[in-house]
C-alpha cells in the first residue's frame, strides 16, 4: 500500500511514517520544512520516504498537483497549525492552514483516482467545552473558543459536509488530543519543555501546574489512526471517531512534571512563575467507547507508562543512541503489547 502523510515532518507525522514503514508500506509526505532538531531530521526520514515534498496546503493548485502526482492509495491528513498560543498570535494563518488547507486536501483527493481511503485528523478540542468531567462522545456538539479549536472544529464539520456532498473516497475523522512521546520539538508543549530543561540541568517553568489533562502516548493515538484506515479499507469505519486515553491518565501537569523529574534523575526540578495567561480549555476528555466497541481499538500503554516511554526515549537519545533505532525499538515493543 502507498500512504500519503500530510504533516510528515511534524511530531505525529514522523512517528506515523516510521510506523507505516515498519508495516512494510510505502510512504510519501507533503509538509513544510521540519523544525530544527525534529524527529524527521534526526531519524533521517527523508531516506525512508518515497516522495518527500515541501508543499504549502494553503496553495490549492500546488496541493492538488502534488497529490495527483504522488497517486497514493490512502491519505492521512495531519498537516496543520496545531498550537493554541500561536493561534492567538496568528489567527489568520491558523484558519487558512487548518480550514482552507483541509479543503484543499479534500478537493485534491477527490480528483486523484488512486485514493481509496482518507483519515482527516482533528482533535479533542473540536468539542464545545462545557466543563464536564465525563468524556465527550462523537455525537456531542462541536465548538471552540480559541482560534485553534475553532479552526479544527471547522475542519471537522467541513469534512463531514464534504463526504455527504461529494461521496466517493471512504473518509473518517479521527479526534485525539494531547499526545506525548519522544521527538516532539514544538514550543509550548509540556514534555519537550520539561525534558529540554531537565537535560540542561535547569528548572522547568510550568504555566498551569494544577491543570488536569489526559495524557496519551503518541503510539496509542497513531494506532487508532491505523485501525481506522484499516477499517476504511475493509469497507467500514466511515464517520467520526474518538481515540482518547483512559481515565487513569487524567493527571495534573505538576504531577506529570514530578514523575518526569523523578524518572530523569540528576536533581531535575520545576517551578511555576504564575501570572496572566491566555485562556486554555479546562479538562477535555474523550469517551472512546465507539472505537473500542466497533474498531477493537484500545490503549496499550496505561499512565504513567506513556510518560516512562517518553522519558526513556529522551534518555536513550541523550546517551548517544541513534534516534531512528530508539524510535524503531519503541515501535517494536509497542507491537509486542498487542
Ligand atoms: N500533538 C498533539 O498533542 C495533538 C493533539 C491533538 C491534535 N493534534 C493534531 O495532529 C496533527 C499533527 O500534530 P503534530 O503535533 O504532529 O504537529 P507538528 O507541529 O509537529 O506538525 C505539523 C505538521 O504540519 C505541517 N504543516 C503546517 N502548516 C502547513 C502548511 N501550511 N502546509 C503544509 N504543511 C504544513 C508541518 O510542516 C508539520 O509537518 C495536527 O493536525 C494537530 O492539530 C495534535
Amino acid at each position: 500500500m502507498h500512504y500519503l502523510v500530510t504533516g510528515h515532518t511534524g511530531f505525529k507525522g514522523a512517528w506515523l511514517t516510521l510506523l507505516l514503514r515498519s508495516r512494510g508500506h510505502t510512504v510519501s509526505g507533503l509538509s513544510l520544512d521540519p523544525l530544527e532538531g525534529s524527529l524527521f531530521e534526526t531519524a533521517r526520514l527523508a531516506e525512508l520516504v518515497e516522495d518527500d515534498r515541501r508543499v504549502d496546503i494553503r496553495d490549492a493548485t500546488a496541493t492538488a498537483t502534488a497529490i495527483r502526482e504522488m497517486a497514493p492509495d490512502v491519505v492521512f491528513h495531519l498537516a496543520a497549525q496545531p498550537l493554541v498560543r500561536r493561534s492567538y498570535a496568528d489567527p489568520r494563518e491558523t484558519f487558512e492552514t487548518n480550514v482552507m488547507g483541509t479543503l484543499n486536501v479534500l478537493e485534491a483527493v477527490s480528483t486523484t483516482p488512486s485514493v481509496v481511503a482518507q483519515v482527516i485528523v482533528t482533535t479533542d478540542k473540536v468539542y464545545r467545552n462545557v466543563d464536564q468531567r465525563a468524556g465527550y462522545r462523537e455525537s456531542d456538539p462541536l465548538g471552540g473558543d480559541d482560534p485553534y479549536s475553532a479552526s479544527k472544529a471547522m475542519a471537522d464539520i467541513l469534512t463531514q459536509s464534504w463526504v455527504k456532498s461529494f461521496p466517493g473516497v471512504a473518509t473518517a475523522v479521527a479526534r485525539a488530543g494531547n499526545v506525548i512521546g519522544g521527538g516532539d520539538v514544538s514550543p509550548d508543549r509540556l514534555m519537550p519543555d520539561l525534558l529540554n530543561s531537565y537535560s540542561h540541568g535547569e528548572p522547568a517553568s510550568l504555566r498551569y501546574p494544577l491543570a488536569v489533562r489526559p495524557w496519551q502516548h503518541v503510539l496509542d493515538c497513531l494506532n487508532g489512526y491505523l485501525v481506522l484506515s484499516d477499517a476504511l479499507l475493509a469497507g467500514t469505519g466511515a464517520g467520526e471517531w474518538n481515540f482518547g486515553p483512559g481515565e487513569e491518565s487524567f493527571v495534573a501537569v505538576g504531577e506529570v512534571a514530578d514523575i518526569t523529574a523523578r524518572l530523569w534523575g540528576d536533581g531535575a526540578t520545576w517551578s511555576a512563575p504564575g501570572g496572566e495567561y491566555l485562556h486554555e480549555a479546562n479538562l477535555l476528555a474523550l469517551d472512546s467507547a465507539k472505537a473500542i466497541e466497533n474498531l477493537g481499538w484500545s490503549n496499550r500503554l496505561v499512565f504513567p507508562q506513556s510518560v516512562e516511554w517518553t522519558v526513556d526515549w529522551y534518555r536513550a537519545v541523550a546517551d548517544g543512541l541513534d534516534t531512528r533505532a530508539v524510535t524503531a525499538d519503541q515501535i517494536r515493543a509497542f507491537g509486542e503489547l498487542a
